[in-house]
């Protein structure tokens, strides 16, 4: 690990003095997944990602050079494949908590915008691979309450639709956004560990439900749900030649949740599974108040 220590050796450094308007020494982060760490240097405004297997390094960087021409991602510096060590750009973010509602509406845009683009790139494609219902229902091999309630939530009718199915990032919510400081404000897609191919569009409805879910924030799906995003699903929709029916506002968001089931909840421990039933169930009171009012 020469290159690791090379990094901590020149960089363990705190200054604390009148011109630094915050911390500006060096941090070690251990990874939420406990593989890998990162480390963060904030006087060269870089941060250094060691990863713990081959595998996960090189989807790093397979996804930043995939994703960056289509979402603004922080640059990658330095690739070491010998230490499996990537350096990036570090971006002075502003905290969540202090996104005023108009940035809540600017980043579900900018998703929005990005995507399209995004979509427009891969719906010509001939491999395009397209995903039914019922081909996810055959491969789950154990059923749940869970995973029953969605199934049942999903209309005969749409069970053998297919719909295509694309890369995407897979874990889209706002601890996965940088929104940058200053007058020159950018917004970064970070995180792209859990990138895959899901349904097209996955990652939008896994962003309402991780606002919803982590930060009981529902605004995203009561709008989508009074129709303000209409426009932006007929979009999409239709770069794949398919039409988005209003009335189907809600299937759309249970063939989400199914798709869901089967890349992460498979494997849940039963009170993880509890927890999550709890707050599908608020989802379904808020979707029934929903129907009753935009009726
Ligand atoms: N390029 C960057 N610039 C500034 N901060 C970053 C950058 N990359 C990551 N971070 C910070 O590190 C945090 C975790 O990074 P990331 O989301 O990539 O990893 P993670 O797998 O979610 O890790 P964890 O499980 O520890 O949250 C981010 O929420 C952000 O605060
Ligand atoms: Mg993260």
């Amino acid at each position: 690990m020469l290159y690791l220590k090379r990094y901590l050796q020149s960089d363990l450094i705190i200054e604390d003095n009148e011109n630094s308007d915050g911390f500006r020494g060096t941090l070690l982060l251990q990874n939420g997944d406990g593989k890998g760490i990162k480390i963060f240097d904030f006087r060269k405004e870089e941060l250094m990602l060691i990863y713990s297997n081959y595998d996960d390094y090189e989807k790093k960087i397979r996804t930043y050079e995939y994703f960056r021409k289509y979402y603004t991602i922080p640059r990658i510096l330095i690739q070491n494949k010998d230490e499996l060590a990537v350096t990036e750009e570090y971006i002075n973010f502003e905290l969540n908590k202090d996104w005023t509602d108009r940035e809540y509406d600017l980043i579900l845009k900018d998703i929005f915008q990005k995507s399209l683009v995004y979509f427009r790139s891969q719906s010509g494609k001939n491999d395009l691979i397209r995903i039914s219902p019922i081909s996810l229902i055959s491969k789950l091999a154990l059923k749940s309450y869970l995973s029953e309630q969605i199934i049942n939530n999903i209309g005969k009718e749409f069970i053998d639709q297919e719909l295509p199915a694309i890369k995407l990032h897979g874990d889209l919510w706002t601890s996965n956004i940088l929104i940058s400081q200053g007058n020159n404000k950018k917004i970064f897609y970070i995180d792209w560990e859990r990138s895959d191919v899901f349904i097209f569009y996955y990652d939008l409805f896994n962003f309402m439900w991780n606002e919803f879910f982590n930060n009981r924030y529902s605004s995203y799906f009561e709008r989508y749900l009074s129709g303000e995003y209409d426009d932006y699903f007929e979009q999409m929709f239709r770069i794949f030649n398919l039409t988005f029916h209003k009335d189907q506002r809600v299937t759309y968001i249970h063939i989400f949740f199914l798709n869901h089931f089967y890349k992460r909840w498979r494997k849940l421990n039963r009170n993880s599974e509890t927890r999550i039933y709890q707050v599908y169930q608020e989802l379904l009171n808020l979707i029934d108040r929903g129907n009753k009012h935009y009726r």
